[in-house]
This record gives structure tokens, sequence and C-alpha cells, in this order.
């Protein structure tokens, strides 16, 4: 028997492009309600009980992954992590057909993670879970975002005025794309500092300011984040060495200085020390890397609280 899925686009989060700044908010303040509480308490655990999480993750992942394991268990969930490697999707069965089958187990959440664009958003059409997107090739990351901006409300009180600056491989990088349309929206100025190969011309059209030299792109910001050099992604070399690299893009010391005083640095993770940012920077008191990490879980918890809010368990 056939099960027809409901399609109501607004009970997953696929991405943040034309998400409203007051739906932002709202996230951000029920997620920095979550960062407040004591995690370890037993107050929210009948937020999601009995329901069913499953972690479909086809790239690899540490902190995502892990987040919204730690984000479903805390608010009572059950939660799964599907084991792509040992799935029967290593015997031929085709996305969609493996969609269906967790349909039918009657899932409420499935976090997705996948390195073609798109896939989150194919298989919101064929489920009646929520989905949500943790990665899609070089499309979205939009809980990356979300904790982002919780880690910069956290620290600077706000977003609306500052002036950010996102580093690197932004070709390649869903998570710059989540961030822009991210702070646009709450008011932020984005600067987007990379060499030319890896910052197509797409991107003058997001409301940004470019910048192909790092000293003239952090002067005076308030926040700079730093991206992953994603060689994983990249069919020819885009940038002649690794050494090259860090000597034109890396942040150091002497560059963090031209940035407001106290701004803060941060990077998604996972970092390629001496690559992109120089170990002492990523470890210095002015890097909320770690800080970021822990509001991951917040924002998580936060996003599956929303999306299961008012949805009767079938
Ligand atoms: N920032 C991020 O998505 O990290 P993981 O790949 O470890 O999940």
């Amino acid at each position: 028997m056939t099960h027809e899925p409901c399609r109501n686009a607004t009970r997953h989060l696929l991405g943040l492009e034309g998400i409203s700044s007051d739906k932002i908010t709202s996230l951000l303040d029920l997620a920095e309600y979550y960062a407040q509480m004591d995690c370890r308490t037993t107050s929210s655990r009948d937020v999601l009980r009995g329901r069913t999480l499953i972690n479909l993750f086809f790239e690899d992942s540490t902190r995502t992954r892990t987040s919204f394991e730690i984000a479903g268990k805390r608010l009572g969930a059950d939660v799964i992590n599907m084991s792509v490697p040992q799935s029967s999707i290593n015997k031929g069965e085709t996305l969609l057909d493996t969609a269906a089958t967790l349909n039918a187990m009657h899932t409420d959440l499935l976090v997705v993670r996948h390195s073609q664009s798109g896939v989150p958003t194919l298989l919101a059409k064929k489920v009646d879970a929520s989905v949500i997107n943790a990665g899609d090739g070089l499309h979205e990351h939009p809980t990356q975002a979300l904790l982002d901006g919780l880690t910069i409300r956290h620290y600077l009180g706000t977003l609306a005025g500052l002036t950010v600056a996102i580093c690197g491989d932004i070709a390649h990088s869903r998570v710059a794309r989540s961030n822009i349309y991210l702070l646009t929206t709450m008011g932020s100025h984005v600067r987007l500092i990379a060499p030319p190969t890896l910052l197509p011309n797409t991107f003058r059209q997001m409301g940004v300011d470019i910048y192909h030299h790092m000293d003239e792109g952090v002067k005076d910001v308030d926040v700079i984040m730093m991206l992953r050099l994603q060689r994983e992604r990249m069919s020819t070399g885009l940038v002649p060495s690794a050494r090259e690299y860090f000597r034109f893009f890396g942040l150091d010391h002497r560059r963090l200085n031209l940035a407001r005083k106290n701004a803060l640095v941060m990077h998604p993770g996972p970092m390629n020390r001496g690559i992109e940012i120089e170990s002492s920077v990523a470890d210095s008191d002015q890097s909320v890397i770690q800080k970021q990490v822990e509001m991951g879980v917040a924002v998580r918890m936060a996003v599956l609280d929303d999306l299961t809010r008012g949805k009767d368990i079938p």
C-alpha cells in the first residue's frame, strides 16, 4: 500500500533563503532559552517524547551529526544514527526507496546530509517526516548559520549593524551561503574575502561587498568567519599551494589586529590549522570556535522543537 505524504514546505528546514527576520529571531530566542537552561536537567525531556529522529548522513560529520543526536536525546526523542555504508544503499537501493522505507516506519524527523545540492528538498517531497538539511553540496547548511548567528548575538548582543567578514573558500561553502542569507536578513553588512578562483560572480548579487585582499577585507570588522579550504570538492587546483594560500588569505595575528579590537574569530570546523587559520589565532582569547560548537546543540534543540510543535504524534 502506498503512503501519501503531507506536502507542507513550512514544516521542513531546507535552507535560510527567504526566511524572515522574525522567524530567525524566534528560532534564536528559543535556542537561547535552551542554551541557558541546564541541559542535564530532565525538564525538557517531554518535548520530543514519543518522536523518532533519524540521522541520515551520506557525508562525514562530527559536529552536526553528534549535536543533532544530543539535541534529540535531550528533548526525549528516540534517535537513530543510520550508518549509510552498512545500509541497503550499499546494495543498490535508491535514495527515494530508502526514503520511502524510513517513511513507512513513521519517522518524525529526518536529518539529512548529502554531497549533492537539493537532496533534502527532494526527500521532503516524498516523506511525512520533517526534513532538516544538515548540509547539501554547495547549497546550504542552515543550522550552522543559525548557530553562528546565536554565537555572535551571545557576544555582541545583536546582528544588526555589525560588519562580518567571511573569508576563504566561498565557492565550495554551503556555510557561507546560509550565513549570507541569515546575516543580510538580520541587518549585518557582509564582506566576502577570497581569491577570484574561489569566489564566483554569482555571489555579487547577494547584497555583499567583495574583497580579494585580506588586509583590506578584515579592516575594522566586528567578526571574522574563516572557512575551510575544501580541497575534496575541487576538481582542479584552484589555489597554487597551501603555503601560498596561507600567505595571502590565512588569518594570523597581524591581520586579526586590523579588525576591530576584540573582534570575534569564528570557524565552522573542521579546521585546517596553518592553512586558513594560524593555530595560535584559533586558540586565542578572541576565538569563539568552541562556543559555536556549544551553541550548535541549543540551536538544534530549538529547530527540532519548532518543527514538531503542535504536530500530533502519528
Ligand atoms: N561545521 C560542520 O558542519 O561540521 P561537521 O562536518 O563536523 O558536521
